[in-house]
């Protein structure tokens, strides 16, 4: 079956969602607590994603990768959040659904984003994940990352520790086996 990458509408809000929900259940359960994993629902989700995609001029803009009529994927992204690294961009998000998971859909939402954001003027994207998830952190580095900052994110409920990863130049995040120079 055919993949296809297109930008998200409000009507992929709820499917983003289930995605997102689904996400962190298969990925960040010894991670992050159990409590704030289930915490997540389908339904709080969605209404975040509407108010994302519902703007005239979305500061976020999102990618969603179709399997058939499924959405089994997305990513997000949009202008940097905090100073911590001084890239311009930020992707905020990108789930695969674990089912679609080392087929290169990954790869194509982080290349598709990149193309959105150079369209919106972006220059150079990092990105915080959690420093023990270390399945994306593979991801990040075969895409050709380097680690740009460090922190605790003491935002949410409970304090957890992530790395950045950052590209100095959106177009390499399309370059197909790019690694980071040696
Ligand atoms: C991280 C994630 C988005 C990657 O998506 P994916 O569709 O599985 O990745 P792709 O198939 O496009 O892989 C792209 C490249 O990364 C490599 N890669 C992906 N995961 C890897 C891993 N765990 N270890 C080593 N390499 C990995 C692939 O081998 C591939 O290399 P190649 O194209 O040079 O052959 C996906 O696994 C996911 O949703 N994980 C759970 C949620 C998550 O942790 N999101 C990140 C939050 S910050």
């Amino acid at each position: 079956m055919q993949t296809r990458i297109r930008p998200a509408t409000i009507a992929d809000a709820e499917a983003i969602a289930l995605v997102h929900v689904v996400g962190w259940r298969e990925s960040y359960r010894g991670l992050v607590p159990d409590r704030v994993i289930d915490g997540q629902s389908v339904a709080g989700r969605t209404a975040t994603w509407r108010r994302a995609l519902d703007a005239e001029r979305p500061a976020t803009s999102v990618m969603v990768a179709e399997l058939g009529n499924a959405v089994v994927g997305f990513a997000a992204g949009g202008p940097r959040r905090g100073d911590a690294f001084s890239h311009d961009g930020e992707l905020y998000a990108i789930y695969v659904r674990r089912i679609a998971q080392g087929a290169g859909i990954g790869r194509a939402l982080v290349c598709d984003l990149a193309g959105a954001l150079a369209g919106r003027g972006f220059g150079t994207l990092a990105l915080w994940v959690l420093r023990d998830n270390l399945a994306a952190r593979q991801f990040y580095i075969r895409l050709g990352g380097r680690v740009v900052a460090e922190r605790i994110d003491d935002d949410g409920p409970v304090k957890l520790a992530e790395v950045a990863y950052g590209w100095n130049d959106l177009a390499a995040l399309c370059r197909r086996g790019a690694r980071p120079a040696a």
